[in-house]
């Protein structure tokens, strides 16, 4: 397939972003889409017309972000480089690291201390799709002098995420997957971090699922008043679960695989 294929339209006209790296989380057991993930990473399933880690690419791509670091687990490396390669024809370069258990989305973003080396970083979960580019948020988070930028999206079913509780300036609180949630407002997996996030990530202690939560590093920076958000624009998905599969295939379907910048 040709770079031009992959990148989204309006890219030409946006400037890189070279004071930021980018990272995709892709490890993870896919346990929730079994039998689907029984002999394949859930990142390299069908969504639309590609595999679904092809999105997340697509999406820095076309932020202007080129350096990018994928983490995966041991089983599913030999795939993921398969379907990705070097990034040459996607029109980026990629690193990758290997997360050898699944101990969290933290866990997995402590592997890339060195890739960042002391650049800011945006971090997508692989499973997450997103219709329109996320590059506004990236350009609100270069505009802040430190600290972290999370985004939200208001959901039917917020019992599934991450859920923020917030005024009209900050957020309040944000809780990890509560029974009771607070809002409708749930945090989804793009996450932009200063140099600070790998010492806080050292400070964590594992959740009582026992993995190191990507929301209590947002939990410190909310603490230090570092923490910033912004609303995800049009349709958004996790590809998690058979339903949302399902929404996640429907929607890139339609934007036949392209992220919408207008
Ligand atoms: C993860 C995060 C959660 C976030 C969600 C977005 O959940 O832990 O905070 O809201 O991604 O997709 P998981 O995919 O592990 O259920």
């Amino acid at each position: 397939m040709e770079i031009q294929q992959l990148s989204a339209s309006g890219e030409q006209n946006r400037r890189p972003l070279t004071e930021i790296k980018g990272i995709i989380l892709a490890g993870g057991q896919g346990s929730r889409l079994e039998p689907l993930t029984e002999v394949t990473n859930k990142h390299l399933l069908p969504v639309g017309r590609e595999p679904m880690i092809w999105h997340p690419v697509k999406q820095l791509v076309s932020a202007g972000v080129r350096d990018i670091l994928v983490v995966t687990s041991t089983n599913h490396m030999g795939d993921v480089v398969n379907s990705l390669g070097s990034g040459r024809r996607m029109g980026c370069e990629f690193t990758y690291r290997v997360q050898e258990q699944p101990q969290g989305i933290a866990d997995a973003l402590s592997l890339a201390e060195t890739f960042a080396s002391g650049k800011k970083i945006v971090v997508l979960l692989g499973d997450n799709i997103f219709e329109y580019s996320i590059r506004p948020h990236l350009e609100s988070f270069l505009q802040q002098e430190k600290g972290a930028r999370i985004l939200l999206k208001e959901v039917g079913d917020p019992e599934r995420f991450a859920v923020a509780a917030l005024d009209e300036q900050r957020i309040l609180e944000i809780e990890e997957k509560p029974a009771n949630p607070k809002t409708n407002y749930a945090v989804v997996g793009c996450y932009m971090y200063d140099e600070q996030v790998f010492d806080i990530i050292r400070t964590l202690q594992p959740s009582g699922r026992g993995e190191y939560e990507i929301t209590s590093v947002n939990d410190v920076y909310r603490q230090r008043q570092q923490l910033e958000f912004s609303f995800v624009r049009g349709r958004w998905a996790d590809a998690g679960t058979f339903e949302s599969l399902n929404e996640a295939n429907q929607m890139l379907l339609s934007v036949r695989n392209q992220i919408l910048t207008e």
